[in-house]
């Protein structure tokens, strides 16, 4: 099956899907959507009151917000794809539970799989938990971490800028680095594949801002063993979190 077709299928399973409780107040389940293959992925959490009528990802209020994001960082939402870790909607919008994530969380390995991003961002708590169980959000926001093979970006949720307007700064700050992230990710996966950079790359990133990882970092030291993963706990907006950890390769 290339890419196209198991995308087309998984949206198919998870319209008709009642693997988790969460089919019964749906009206419309959100698969996803965006090419089949690209270089940037995006994953929100669930779907809101509008994304629920719809079908389609991020078309309320937070959808809004993250189309000025995209185009802050220089993207369209043509060319990446939106997805979010449960695809249909929380009654009230509440948190996922722990057993409606781990219901979904095939669906979304499935798109990840096939559509191969060299980045994903992820969007709040629930979705960066998916990649890094033992992150907290306050201190790993805006940061690259190699997941699998991946270059997993976290970055607070849109929604949350959109309650707490003193994040909107920082939202757009991080996203203002993505450029970057990508460059550096298809750097490293140059070298993966052909063992060289292109020739037409440099091969070193300039030095970059201080919120980024420089390749070296990238490729530095592993970290040190997870601990025994909590379910995401709820953002008290502190700092005291463990440093974002490196699975590297
Ligand atoms: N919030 C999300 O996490 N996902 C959506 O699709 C919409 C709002
Ligand atoms: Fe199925 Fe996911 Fe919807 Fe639950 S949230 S019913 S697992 S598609």
């Amino acid at each position: 099956m290339d890419s196209a077709e198991v995308i087309n299928e998984v949206a198919g399973q998870v319209a008709v899907c009642q693997k988790c409780n969460l089919h019964l107040s749906r009206k419309n389940a959100v698969p996803g959507e965006g090419p089949a293959q690209v270089e940037l992925m995006f994953i929100g959490e669930g779907p809101g009151f509008y994304e629920n009528e719809q079908g389609r990802p991020f078309v309320g209020q937070a959808g809004k917000f993250l189309d000025e994001l995209l185009a802050s960082a220089g993207v369209t939402r043509a060319e990446v794809f939106i997805t979010n870790v449960v695809k249909c909607r929380p009654p009230g919008n509440r948190d996922p539970l722990p057993d409606e994530l781990s219901a979904c969380r095939g669906y979304l390995e499935r798109q990840i799989e096939a559509l191969n991003p060299t980045v994903i961002v992820t969007l709040g708590r629930y979705s960066m938990a998916h990649f890094l169980p033992n992150a907290k959000i306050s201190s790993a926001h805006g940061k690259a971490t190699w997941v699998n093979g991946r270059l997993v970006v976290a970055m607070y949720h849109p929604a949350a800028a959109l309650h707490q307007p003193s994040l909107k700064e920082t939202v757009l700050a991080d996203f203002s680095h993505l450029p970057e992230f990508i460059q550096q990710a298809k750097k490293v996966q140059q070298v993966r594949t052909s063992g060289k950079p292109s020739a037409a790359e440099p091969a070193a990133a300039p030095a970059p801002e201080p919120a980024q990882q420089s390749l070296l970092d990238l490729f530095g030291a592993p970290a040190p063993a997870p601990e025994a993963p909590p379910s995401p706990q709820p953002d008290d907006g502190d700092d005291d979190s463990t440093p974002v950890q490196l699975s590297l390769f």
